[in-house]
């Protein structure tokens, strides 16, 4: 068996839409670009998208956007990728690191509260969609409003996600998604801010290529004179270039057909490993058609004979790719140097940091595929 933790579909008009850039002679951020943006900010919902070269670019355009800066505190899980977290340090500001949920490791509002008591005046919130889960919007936002936090969206993991029958995309400050390769849709390298705030927009805009007042897109197809531009800000080389625009367009026509797939998949996990009493399942809150399934993990409990290292060794030994998400922030030397954190200030993230492991999850797993998975997950945990 060989079964890769993560596989790339790019068979449907990735090769025809990129073809066309190509003989179109303009490689960089062009009309493929502007149309990847109209379609994705009309299936999501939001206002405005603004296309760029990663998702750790697009929050750091929002956190910019908002007006972070020297000093100010921003709420970040510790259970996320360090990009999440990295984009504050940017800006001269302090990532605060608060505890998630366990069993869907998401920032709960009771979690949310207990931090801004602790940390009054704090500027923003990173919120992570975990593993493609929605957070408890409704009740995130709440706590925002009443404190004057801004809240920017991490939707790495969410697209397409729902919450409450709506595209997540809208619902914050600023919502920020991944087209990484192994992010449920890709440009290879990829990002995308969404934001209903024209402000907002217009700052991450000229932000985003080099703090320039005009798009060189919209230089060279306007009428006015194509040479003159003012540069108003020291921005950032962020642009998504069409050729990139052009894998998206064609990934965009194939996405709720791919988390279909993925759901099948997590669908799978729960029938077939619900009630093996060394493994905890993740926790879904809502209908799992609004999930978008980047993620499935177990976590090793204490009835698991085998340690997650030594239990991830024997499955990768069996052909089956693994990956594990996340080591937790607080964890990382960076962080913890810098802030003084302490595992046990953590405890919800700790206990699934021990045990985790993520499974592999795409539309291309057989049922087979996944047979063999569960069966070889339930030999380990005896
Ligand atoms: C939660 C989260 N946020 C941000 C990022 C950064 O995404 P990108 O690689 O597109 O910069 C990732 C990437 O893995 C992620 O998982």
């Amino acid at each position: 068996m060989n079964i890769p933790f993560s596989k790339v579909d790019c068979s449907g008009n990735e090769l025809k839409y990129v073809k066309e850039v190509i003989e179109s002679g303009w490689l960089t951020t062009a009309g493929k670009c502007v149309e990847f943006e109209k379609q994705f900010a009309a299936k999501v919902g939001g206002k405005y998208a603004c296309a760029v070269n990663s998702a750790t670019a697009a929050l750091h355009l929002a956190a910019e956007a908002l007006g972070i800066g020297p000093g100010d505190k921003v709420f970040v899980p510790t259970m996320t990728f360090t990009a999440s977290a990295e984009v504050i340090r940017y800006l001269g500001a302090d990532p605060v690191f608060l505890d998630v949920e366990y069993g869907t490791c998401l920032v709960t509002p009771e979690i949310l509260e207990k931090a801004v008591k602790q940390n009054p005046g704090a500027k923003a919130l990173v919120l992570v969609h975990f593993g493609g889960q929605s957070a408890d919007l409704d009740g995130i936002l709440a706590v925002c409003r009443r404190h004057g936090i801004k809240l920017i969206e991490d939707a790495a993991h969410a697209f397409p996600t729902q919450y409450k029958g709506k595209m997540i995309g809208s619902f914050g400050d600023v919502t920020c998604f991944s087209f990484y390769a192994n992010k449920t849709i890709t440009t290879g390298e990829g990002g995308m801010l969404v934001t209903d705030d024209e402000a907002i927009y217009k700052r991450v805009k000229t932000m985003r290529l080099h703090g320039i007042n005009r798009d060189i897109w919209d230089r060279f197809t306007a009428k006015k004179a194509n040479w003159e531009y003012d540069v108003v800000a020291p921005g950032y080389k962020y642009n998504m270039p069409d050729v990139n625009a052009a894998i998206g367009l064609a990934q965009m026509e194939r996405a709720d057909e791919f988390r279909v797939g993925r759901q099948r998949c997590a669908e799978f996990y729960y029938k077939h490993l619900a009630g093996v009493a060394g493994v905890d399942l993740p926790v879904c809150h809502g209908p799992s058609a609004d999930h978008s399934w980047h993620l499935f993990w177990i976590v090793l409990n204490e009835k698991c004979p085998l340690e997650r290292n030594a239990f991830i060794d024997r499955v990768n030994e069996a052909g089956i790719g693994t990956s594990v998400h996340y080591k937790p922030l607080h964890r990382m030397t960076y962080y913890r140097d810098r802030y003084g954190l302490k595992p046990d200030d953590y405890p919800n993230a700790e206990r699934h940091w021990r045990g985790v492991v993520t499974l592999p999850v795409y539309p291309g797993l057989s049922d087979e595929d996944l047979a063999y998975i569960c069966e070889t997950v339930k030999k380990l945990v005896g």
